[in-house]
């Protein structure tokens, strides 16, 4: 391959910007080495001009969304356009996706969004969010529309606080294993919790992650009676049933390791696994652990 054709596919790859943030061309998607060894969870589409549901891309356990950007974008246009593709981005990566951002090229529509993410994820400007995803992809340049956008947008309070170094630490994020989903948060986290944690695992599940004694828990969130939190309830050890959550609405009783009710049989939990990776995140299975 000669070297303008080389310099044009490095351009056109798909990248790992961040810890669960990628950033990549139409080809990206239908790319299965680059999507299975990232393990993207979520991938959106800021293009109008591809074809959809883009040819080849669609992978089981992959959830594809579209929010389409023209090229060149009026200044209102891009401001609402972008916000939108922003908020659907950072949504899914606070839910624990690893989430693919992709245009035609790779490098204004996509990059705009994915540094509207970063701006989020680590409370920066613009100029340092796009510094950093140039550390990735040198070719990222977001047109004068998007670019003053950007610069427009807020930077939220309420986003997850971080200096720059995780996201440049990109290569020491452990793989998630297959079948689970990574909720982007840490077992230090968990622990500094008074109570259990919930978490979206995509759709309208929620699990209740614990930690008791030093061994993890995750069950259904929402209590089968009348739908209360189940992690906000209170852990006490059963004889002959090990730990157990009270609902705080009726105070039903679940164990925590197989999710029966200790009060009406019936009305089980479904059991997740729940694992802590090398890195110290936590990622749950994606699908219920069958009831012995
Ligand atoms: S809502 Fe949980 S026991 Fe009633």
């Amino acid at each position: 391959m000669g070297r303008g054709r080389a310099k044009q596919a490095a351009a056109h790859r798909g990248v790992v910007v961040g810890p669960r943030l990628l950033l990549g061309s139409q080809r990206t998607p239908a790319d299965a080495n680059f999507m299975s060894r990232h393990h993207c969870s979520h991938a959106l589409c800021v293009a109008r001009e591809l074809p959809w549901p883009v040819q080849g891309a669609h992978r089981e356990g992959v959830r594809y969304h579209r929010i389409p950007l023209d090229e060149p974008m009026g200044d209102t246009a891009a401001i609402e356009g972008l916000s939108r593709a922003i908020e659907w981005g950072f949504a899914a990566h606070e839910a624990g996706g690893i989430v693919l951002v992709f245009c035609k090229r790779g490098q204004s529509r996509s990059a705009s969004v994915v540094a509207g993410i970063l701006m989020r994820l680590l409370q920066v400007e613009a100029a340092a969010a796009l510094a950093l995803l140039r550390t990735a992809q040198p070719s990222a340049r977001p047109d004068q529309a998007l670019r003053s956008a950007l610069d427009r947008l807020q930077v939220e309070p309420g986003g997850r606080s971080a200096s720059l170094e995780p996201a440049l630490e990109a290569s020491d994020v452990s793989p998630v294993p297959k079948g689970y989903v990574a909720i982007g948060k840490t077992v230090g986290e968990l622990s500094a919790l008074p109570t259990g944690l919930r978490v979206s695992i995509g759709g309208d599940r929620s699990i209740a992650i614990f930690l008791h004694c030093r061994q993890l828990y995750a069950i259904d969130a929402d209590c089968p009676h009348q739908g209360a939190g189940l992690e906000l309830g209170e852990i006490e050890d059963v004889p002959s049933a090990g730990p157990c959550v009270s609902c705080p609405r009726h105070g039903w009783c679940f164990e925590l390791a197989t999710g029966y009710c200790e009060d009406i049989l019936d009305y089980a939990v479904r059991v997740y696994n729940v694992l802590r990776l090398p890195d110290d995140r936590l990622c749950v299975s994606v699908t219920p652990r069958a009831h012995g």
